[in-house]
């Protein structure tokens, strides 16, 4: 179903899609942790990361790989014909015309939407600007599901810089349609822009706040976010909030049991080292779900399953 498809927006996909991408993410598991195989032999997938990247990028570089696909990259923006002043458009024309699949991280948002005007192949939003990280979104989602067993009905918490943040913003679109319940804990001036708080707001209920004690015992999920600095227009705006907030320990002293926290990493010092040994701490296999369920949308994208 999901062949051809571009995905730029987490509202591209149904929620029917999502849970198919769930269901194949998990048969994937197996070949994630090294049993590969030749699913997408032939095929290739070019990464063009024009932003900083670990997880993503080399998380899509090793589904393609795991499937037994071939990655095309360049290292540097600077080492390609952009910095000669080529067309993000002529780039895009090009690169499709060697690959099968494109994934595209870059800091102007709606790069990714122009990107899939220009390109016959799918294209797949890596992070755009302050916009959309749609398949961060489907990896936070299989970790919430896969570990709590649904999504309706939960408390999540989104904690930090959700003005700038592009992961919370994409989640939040899609906890409001699986009709979760959102508390949106963020300092002042980095609270969610109005059109999404709008979307939200007209599904479920959400609460907001700028105090995560006073809520931190009602969490079935706290996803912490880092303030996003680079995005600051001032950086003297990004000082003032620095170090606003920091999950420790004592923070969860009135934690439910069962809360997982989550981050899209990489974390600065929101989330103190101790938390890493509590059963609370789930962002490291969050961090790897990202091979299985880039795998599931790879293989879904180019029509092979
Ligand atoms: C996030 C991003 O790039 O938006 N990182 C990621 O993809 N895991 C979050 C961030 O940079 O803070």
């Amino acid at each position: 179903m999901l062949k051809g498809k571009d995905i730029i927006t987490i509202k591209d996909l149904s929620k029917r899609e999502i849970f198919e991408i769930f269901e194949t993410a998990k048969e994937m598991i197996p070949i994630a942790k090294g049993k590969s195989i030749d699913l997408l032999k032939g095929k290739i997938l070019a990464t063009l990361f024009f932003e900083p990247s670990t997880r993503t990028r080399f998380s899509f570089e090793t589904a393609m790989h795991r499937l037994g696909g071939e990655v095309i990259s360049f290292a540097d923006p600077k080492t390609t014909s952009i910095s000669k002043g080529e067309t993000l458009a002529d780039t895009i024309r090009i690169v499709d015309s060697y690959s099968d699949v494109i994934v595209i991280r870059h800091s102007y948002e709606g790069a990714a939407k122009l990107a899939s005007k220009f390109a016959d192949h799918p294209v797949i939003n890596a992070g755009d600007g302050a916009g959309q990280h749609p398949t961060q979104t489907l990896l936070d989602l299989f970790t919430i599901w896969s570990n709590l067993g649904k999504i309706e009905n939960l408390n999540v918490g989104l904690l930090g810089d959700l003005k700038y943040g592009r992961t919370v913003h994409s989640l939040a679109l899609a906890l409001a349609d699986f009709g979760a319940n959102l508390y949106m804990i963020s300092p002042k001036g980095l609270e969610m822009p109005d059109h999404i708080n709008r979307e939200v707001g007209e599904k479920i209920k959400v609460k907001k706040t700028e105090d995560l004690l006073s809520v931190i015992g009602e969490l079935d999920v706290l996803y912490v976010t880092r303030i996003q600095k680079e995005r600051f227009p001032d950086i003297n705006e990004y000082l003032k909030i620095a170090g606003s907030y920091r999950i420790d320990l004592s923070t969860l002293e009135k934690a439910k049991k069962d809360l997982i926290i989550l981050h899209p990493l990489p974390r600065i010092d929101e989330i103190s080292p101790d938390v890493d040994y509590t059963p609370h701490a789930k962002y490291f296999e969050q961090a790897f779900n990202g091979v299985p369920v880039r795998m599931a949308i790879l293989s879904m994208v180019m029509g092979v399953r």
